[in-house]
């Protein structure tokens, strides 16, 4: 497939063939998604829930995730399904770990958690709380610290899991290939990591989205080959272009022309997530893989897939996170 018409079947895909209806009943099942109060996360919790799963959708304020609950809730007649909620900023890095814990204290197991809370176009020079670019820290940094930290009770659950259930599942986007810059899909001097290192500050906002948007990729490749033994599934994904509040942050004119343009019901992206959270055509025999909407293999750009098998790409930035969050990634008392 040419680049343009492999661009094309992203922006108006076919049909999806995996939906609601494939599921099966989620009875006993406890999800965890990132940023379920809008968009594809809430749309995918609507999904889960009236499948009678336990769902976790994560939130910056109680006010918010009380909010986003309520309309799950009211999405569903009837069902035994539960919508749960832990309250995690994650452009502050110090709320990551007490979310988290609330989370281990009520639950014994995690089926399968997807990373896909994110934001896009941000203001020139935005930063999280801890000095990082905002997108490079509340896209890949918090989520890199919410896996390690979520990793124990997931390998706990996939010791007696069915093969290939267990999965983590990187919200990236097509982005990653349309906006990265060529080569590792990261320029590694100027990846969005706090000042003065390794942030230089010089490329416009979208270069860094989509720089962040190939973390996600990576960390799901790299996840595949660290856990594939154990029974865990790494997955990432572009969800579609869906009407949501992701385009907040960019220029009004621009975002209606393209909200009218190409964007797709979040439900649509919501199915593009359920495939990755569950379709058997991904599984442990093929583990790393990259989805495209609304639920089909796809793959990512030839320079980040060489990247990460000739260059290692994919442990330089496990290690590097690893190394920078150190002082995160455990519970305090
Ligand atoms: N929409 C698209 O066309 C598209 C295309 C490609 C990829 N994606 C990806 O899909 C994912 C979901 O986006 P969406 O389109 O559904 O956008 P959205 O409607 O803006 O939803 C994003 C979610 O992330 C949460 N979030 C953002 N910053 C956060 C923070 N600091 N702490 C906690 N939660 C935070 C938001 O919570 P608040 O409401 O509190 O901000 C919201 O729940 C993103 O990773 C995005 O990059 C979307």
């Amino acid at each position: 497939m040419s680049c343009l018409s492999s661009a094309l079947s992203e922006l108006y895909p076919p049909k999806p063939s995996f939906t609601e209806n494939d599921l099966p009943d989620l009875s006993s099942k406890v999800y965890l998604i990132t940023g379920g109060t809008s968009g594809i996360g809430l749309a995918l919790a609507k999904i889960l829930y009236s499948k009678n799963a336990k769902v976790y959708i994560t939130s910056r304020t109680d006010a918010s995730a009380e909010k986003a609950a309520a309309e799950i809730k009211a999405s569903v007649t009837s069902g035994k399904g539960e919508i749960r909620y832990l309250v995690i900023d994650l452009s502050d890095l110090s709320t990551i770990a007490p979310g988290v814990k609330s989370f281990l204290a009520q639950e014994e197991v995690l089926h399968t958690v997807w990373f896909n809370a994110g934001v896009m176009n941000v203001s020139k020079g935005s930063v999280t709380q801890q000095g990082y670019e905002l997108q490079w820290g509340t896209n890949v940094v918090a989520h890199f610290i919410m896996n390690k930290l979520l990793m124990p009770i997931l390998l706990s659950t996939a010791q007696t899991a069915p093969k290939g259930s267990v999965r983590v599942v990187w919200v990236s986007s097509d982005g990653h290939i349309m906006l990265s810059p060529r080569g590792d899909g990261i320029d590694w001097q100027d990846i969005g990591t706090k000042k003065p290192i390794g942030w230089k500050g010089e490329k416009g906002s979208m270069t860094y989205y989509g720089q962040s948007k190939v973390g996600n990729v990576l960390l799901a490749m790299e996840l595949a080959q660290r856990y594939g033994n154990h029974n865990i599934v790494g997955v990432s994904l572009n969800p579609g272009h869906l009407k949501t509040n992701l385009q907040r942050h960019s220029n009004p004119i621009g975002s209606t022309v393209v909200s009218w343009l190409m964007l797709h019901d979040p439900h649509l992206g919501a199915l593009t997530e359920l495939y990755a959270g569950f379709s058997e055509s991904i599984g442990l025999h093929n583990n790393g893989a990259y989805i495209i909407p609304w639920g089909r293999l796809g793959r990512t750009r030839s320079d980040i897939e060489a990247g990460f098998r000739d260059r290692g790409t994919g442990k330089k930035l496990w290690d590097m996170m690893e190394e920078e969050t150190k002082e995160l990634l455990f519970f305090d008392d």
